[in-house]
């Protein structure tokens, strides 16, 4: 079987069928019904294209900046922290994005240290949970500053929300003898994922960056604990974090117009119009949905992403129509990593590359910039508006 793939959807496919399904759930992931992660996809499937036939631009320019970095196309890493899917985890997912031209975002949740991964990309952008106390909260962005992390993303949404309908994988505390004999039939069902790992040495489920280099790293669930147990930001909070970072700043899980204005009083230089993929509160509607209210309100003054429920070209296309200046992926970047390595990372970014050109083609759009709402065919009642 050719290496390449041609969509997402069969990249997902090879993912599903290489990953133990332990590692392959924690991917998929999602709260409660599920509800959240499923209108991310099916309501950019409402929206509509009328493509023109003719004066069409001959050479179409993908190319933007986020949060200041140049990047090839308006499509960049969001930050997860799921580690098994590869044996080089995210420094092969940040090759994958350097050879497409574009920036990875770092969970702080990743499996390898962030020294490792800016050498593999110089364009990373460090993301964060508010989680100890300052001092170690501080100690975090110095280690980041000086890896050469080119931004701060700090993610804001998420409120514990842990069930699943469709049940949660277990996740070891770390890959001790006792975990690999409980999960080596899962592991013997995947002989080529193994394999993979055998080579190079089990996953590492620990979190080297939220310690300063040289501390032993804690494990996933160590830090999760840390997180839960941390006071909760107020904007206070979060307008001290951005001053001690400096440099460019972005604010991920924004769904309301009130916290976009919040964020700009608070000095991000970014928002990502977001629910986290569906993994926060259930019923909150589909991103897209509630990205132009965001947009109306502060796409003037500060840059608007957008993540959640990005597959294709024409989806990217469409975000941007709404008032996104680029896109960030999770499951998409996810799925090429465990289909394909960094290979598999820079062949997603390749099918949203030529899904993005065919689109703004048929719309008759010579720039990625160009791009407005009236490109678009918009059902009635698809927004969602929060009360004002
Ligand atoms: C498995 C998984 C792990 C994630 N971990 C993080 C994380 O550590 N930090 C973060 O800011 N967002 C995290 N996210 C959210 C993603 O950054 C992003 O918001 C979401 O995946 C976008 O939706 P998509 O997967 O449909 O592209 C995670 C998402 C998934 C699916």
């Amino acid at each position: 079987m050719s290496q390449w793939f041609e969509t997402v959807a069969e990249a997902h496919r090879r993912a599903k069928k290489r990953l133990p399904v332990s590692v392959y759930k924690a991917l998929v992931a999602g709260s409660e019904k599920g509800r959240t992660l499923n209108d991310n996809i099916s309501a950019f499937a409402e929206l509509g294209f009328a493509p023109h036939v003719a004066d069409l631009p001959g050479k179409r320019d993908l190319s933007t900046t986020v949060l200041g970095q140049e990047v090839s196309l308006p499509v960049i890493v969001s930050p997860t922290g799921v580690q098994a899917v590869h044996p080089d985890g995210e420094v092969a997912m940040a090759k994958g994005a350097a050879a497409a031209g574009t920036a990875v975002g770092l969970s702080s949740f990743a499996s390898r240290p962030i020294e490792e991964v800016v050498a593999a990309n110089p364009k990373t952008f460090f993301q964060v949970y508010w989680s100890g106390d300052r001092d170690r909260i501080l100690a975090r962005l110095e280690r980041a500053r000086k890896a050469g992390a080119k931004g701060l993303i700090l993610t804001l949404d998420w409120s514990f929300s842990s069930g699943r309908d469709w049940g949660s994988p277990v996740i070891p505390e770390r890959m001790d003898l006792r975990a690999m004999l409980r999960f080596a039939p899962q592991g013997l069902s995947r002989p080529r994922w193994l394999l993979s790992f055998l080579r190079h040495g089990l996953p590492d489920l620990t979190t080297p960056n939220v310690v300063p280099p040289g501390e032993p790293a804690p494990t996933f669930f160590g830090a999760y604990g840390e997180w839960m147990q941390t006071p909760l930001p107020t904007w206070a909070d979060v307008a001290w974090l951005r001053e001690q970072w400096g440099g460019p700043f972005a604010i991920k899980g924004i769904t309301r117009p009130d916290d976009a204005r919040r964020a700009v009083d608070a000095g991000a230089t970014a928002i990502s119009v977001s629910n986290h993929g569906g993994n926060n509160l259930d019923s909150t509607p589909a991103a897209i949905r509630l990205l132009p209210a965001v947009a109306n309100a502060v796409g003037d003054q500060i840059e608007v992403l957008f993540d959640g429920g990005i597959r294709r070209g024409s989806d990217v296309v469409k975000a941007l129509a709404l008032g996104a200046r680029a896109v960030m992926i999770g499951r998409a970047s996810l799925w090429g990593l465990a289909a394909g390595g960094p290979t598999g990372v820079q062949n997603v970014f390749d099918i949203l590359r030529s899904g993005i050109d065919s689109a703004l083609l048929g719309l008759g759009r010579s720039s990625v910039h160009e791009l407005v709402p009236e490109d678009l065919i918009i059902p009635e009642g698809f927004f969602r508006q929060v009360p004002a």
